[in-house]
């Protein structure tokens, strides 16, 4: 089978990428590398010991998708490419929903025009907003998105859904991540953020590799444990798997029609001050820190029902937070700039 992975020089995509190959899929890659570098392609083939055909292009550029589908005979598109920090978008939203939402509007009409009807799309979390209670599940109401980003996530989701009901070959699957940390074993590829991180690992590896003096801790105030937020981390390897499985479970129900939703976490919260102690065991780096006000937007607690991805794609999260840590302080130690520029 051949894949094409939108943004598959990105964290998640390149991890993603790596797992599709070992697996035996070929590979098209497209991505405008406005967030990520080649050195990630390069990498991921050089720890498979196979070829990725990359192409350097904007999802939103329908001739370069069209040829693109003419030259690989493409059976399904896992779509990664998107604009990514919840802040930014808040800032600039009509970026966000230029790229995410017209750049996934652009790709689905090529694909529907020549007849391509596999779709895994990255979903997010932020799409069950702050009114349904924890664990999340998927068979919630989708919330009201707290930023523009969260906002093209939902849009998207209903999208997929519209376009599955007037076609009924169209087939999807969304994946809803929940907070990808970690990277690969080899530490050879990981999360390379540009600039200040948003999320909280890339920002507690570069503290503990000195290239930060310290992390603010957004909140020890919530109604959770120890006062602080609480997420469900999973190891981007783990979150990989999940999408080789609902590529093979696409595959395999054939009978399938619609657009299925998926929860892909451990089941787990894990508290930020929990995380700090787990890497600094892990990396035996000192983390120094200190409490700051809550950041807007942030929910005290939220993690995943993850029983349906266990049951239908036969996926479950196995890597536990020390390897969560492990892999991250691997990669950053080995990269402390990341991937060369
Ligand atoms: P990333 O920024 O590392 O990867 C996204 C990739 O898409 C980058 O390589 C970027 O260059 C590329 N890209 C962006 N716009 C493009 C366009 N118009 N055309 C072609 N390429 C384009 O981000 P990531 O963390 O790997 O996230 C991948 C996907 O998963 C995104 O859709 C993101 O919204 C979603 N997601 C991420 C998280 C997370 O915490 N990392 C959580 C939930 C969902
Ligand atoms: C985790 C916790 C912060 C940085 C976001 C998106 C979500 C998904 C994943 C894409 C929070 C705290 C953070 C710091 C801190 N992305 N923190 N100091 O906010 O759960 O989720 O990324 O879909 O949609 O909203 O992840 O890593 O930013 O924060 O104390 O310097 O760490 O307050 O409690 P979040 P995060």
């Amino acid at each position: 089978m051949k894949i094409l992975v939108t943004g598959g020089a990105g964290y998640i995509g390149s991890h993603t990428v790596l797992l599709l190959l070992t697996n035996g899929f070929e590979v098209v890659v497209l991505d405008n590398l406005m967030n990520a570098s080649i050195e990630s392609i390069r990498r991921v083939e050089h720890l498979t010991g196979k070829k990725v055909s990359f192409i350097k292009g904007d999802i939103q550029d329908k001739t370069a998708l069209t040829s693109l589908f003419n030259e690989h005979a493409i059976d399904a598109v896992i779509h990664f490419a998107a604009l990514k920090a919840v802040g930014e978008s808040s800032t600039i939203p009509l970026e966000y929903y230029q790229n995410n939402v017209h750049g996934t509007l652009c790709l689905l009409e090529v694909m529907a025009n020549l007849n391509i009807n596999h779709f895994i799309f990255s979903s997010s979390a932020t799409v069950y907003g702050g009114e349904n209670a924890v664990p999340y599940e998927e068979s919630m109401p989708l919330g009201e998105a707290s930023s523009p980003y969260g906002a093209s996530k939902v849009m998207i989701e209903r999208v997929l859904k519209d376009l599955a009901q007037s076609n009924l070959d169209f087939r999807a699957v969304c994946l809803r991540y929940f907070n990808p940390i970690g990277a690969h074993e080899s530490g050879q590829i990981g999360e390379d953020p540009k600039g200040i991180p948003n999320n909280l690992l890339p920002y507690v590896a570069q503290v503990a590799v000195g290239k930060r003096e310290r992390l603010q801790v957004f909140g020890d105030d919530y109604s959770t444990q120890d006062g602080t937020c609480e997420r469900d981390y999973l190891h981007v390897m783990d979150l990989a798997e999940g999408h080789v499985a609902a590529v093979n479970w696409l595959q395999k129900n054939s009978e399938f029609t619609g657009v299925e939703a998926f929860n892909l976490g451990t089941g787990k919260a894990v508290s930020v001050l929990s995380i700090i102690k787990a890497f600094e065991q892990a990396s035996q780096q000192k983390v120094p820190y200190t409490i700051a006000p809550r950041r807007h937007g942030d929910l005290p607690a939220f993690w995943a029902n993850a029983e349906k991805a266990n049951k239908q794609l036969g996926w479950r999260a196995t890597r536990d937070l020390t390897q969560m840590m492990t892999d991250t302080w691997r990669w950053q130690s080995n990269n402390p700039e990341g991937y060369p520029k």
